[in-house]
C-alpha cells in the first residue's frame, strides 16, 4: 500500500473464540491465540499485520475463557511500575506496545462456527468493506498479502479471499476454490467449498486465513445454514457470493506463494517458532548457531 494514500479498508475482525483443540492439553485454560511464538503471543502478531496493512480500527471476537486476550491488549499498571522502578526501559516498552494497539473485543456467545463469528461483528462494522484475519494462521511480515488483498478490492470492489496451492491429501483440512480467469496471481473465483473430499475438490487451491469482504457479506451469512460440521460456514457465504453472477461484487483471489504457519497446528507452530527465532533480532544469533549444530549432530546420527 502507498504510504501516502489511505486505504479504503480499516477495520479487521479477527475471530478468535475456537476451542483450539487441536492443540490440547496446552490450550486447556490458555487461549490457543495466547501461545507465545519467540517472544509474543501468535496473536499480537495478526494484529500487527493488520496495523501495517492500514487497519487501524481491530475488533477481536472472543469466547469464553479468553480473558487473556483482553488483558494482553490492556496496560498493566503494577508490572509497568516494577519495570519502570527498576529502570528496565526495554522490557517497559515491549510490555506497552500490545496496550497501545487500540483493539475491541465483542463475544461470540455460542460457538456456532467462523461464519457466525463474522456476523456477530455486524454492528462493529457496518457498511464498510472490511478484512477477516484469523488468529491461527501467520503470515510472515516481509509477505504483504493482506496490503495486496486490499489493493485488488479497491481496483474490483467486491469481496478478495487469500489462495495457496496445497499438496492434494491436504486439501480436505481447508476451504477449496474453483476459479476461471487468471491475471497473474489474482483469479476469479467461481466457486468454493468447505472441507472437500478430495474427489470433490475443485483446485488444489486451499482458502488461507485471510479475507477482504464485502458488507453484503452479512446479508448472506444472516441467510446460511449450518455447513460442515454443522457450523455457519464463512466459505458457504463467499459460495453464494461466487455464484450470484457478480451480485455484492463477485469474489476474486489472490495466490499466496509466501510463508505462511498455522501456529493452531503443532507441527506447523514448532517451524514458526524455530523459524522466526533464527530471524530474531536479539535471540538469532545464538540460537540460530545452536540450530546449525543441532542439525549437524542430528546428520551425524548423534
Ligand atoms: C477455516 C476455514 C477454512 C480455511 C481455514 C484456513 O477452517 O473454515 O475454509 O481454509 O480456516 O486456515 P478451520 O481451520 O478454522 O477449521
Amino acid at each position: 500500500m502507498s504510504a501516502d494514500r489511505p486505504s479504503s479498508v480499516t477495520k479487521a475482525v479477527i475471530p478468535a473464540a475456537g476451542l483450539g483443540t487441536r492443540f490440547l492439553p496446552a490450550t486447556k485454560a490458555t487461549p490457543k491465540e495466547m501461545l507465545p511464538v519467540v517472544d509474543k503471543p501468535a496473536i499480537q502478531y495478526v494484529v500487527e499485520e493488520a496495523e501495517r496493512a492500514g487497519l487501524d480500527n481491530v475488533l477481536i471476537v472472543t469466547g469464553r475463557n479468553k480473558y487473556a486476550l483482553e488483558d494482553h491488549f490492556d496496560h498493566q499498571w503494577e508490572l509497568e511500575q516494577a519495570l519502570e522502578a527498576k529502570g528496565d526501559q526495554n522490557r517497559l516498552e515491549r510490555v506497552r506496545e500490545s496496550a497501545a494497539m487500540k483493539v475491541h473485543f465483542v463475544r461470540q456467545g455460542q460457538p456456532r462456527g467462523l461464519g457466525h463469528a463474522v456476523l456477530v461483528a455486524r454492528q462493529h462494522v457496518g457498511d464498510d468493506p472490511f478484512a477477516v484475519l484469523l488468529g491461527d494462521d501467520l503470515i510472515d511480515a516481509r509477505d504483504h498479502l493482506l496490503e495486496e488483498m486490499v489493493r485488488v478490492r479497491e481496483e474490483r470492489g467486491g469481496s478478495v479471499i487469500a489462495l495457496m496451492e496445497v499438496p492434494e491429501e491436504q486439501v480436505h483440512l481447508y476451504g477449496c476454490a474453483a476459479v476461471a480467469s487468471r491475471d497473474g496471481d489474482v483469479v476469479e473465483v467461481t466457486g468454493l467449498v468447505e472441507k472437500p473430499d478430495p474427489a470433490d475438490a475443485p483446485s488444489n487451491l486451499a482458502v488461507i486465513g485471510r479475507y477482504v469482504l464485502d458488507p453484503s457479506v452479512f446479508d448472506v451469512l444472516e441467510r446460511t445454514e449450518p455447513g460442515r460440521g454443522n457450523e455457519i460456514q464463512l466459505t458457504d457465504a463467499l459460495q453464494q457470493l461466487a455464484a450470484s453472477g457478480g451480485a455484492g461484487g463477485g469474489v476474486h483471489g489472490v495466490v499466496f506463494r509466501g510463508r505462511r504457519y498455522d501456529t493452531g497446528d503443532r507441527l506447523d507452530y514448532l517451524k514458526a517458532v524455530v523459524r522466526l527465532g533464527v530471524e530474531h533480532p536479539e535471540l538469532g544469533k545464538g540460537f540460530g548457531e545452536w540450530v546449525d549444530e543441532f542439525a549437524a549432530e542430528r546428520a551425524a546420527g548423534q
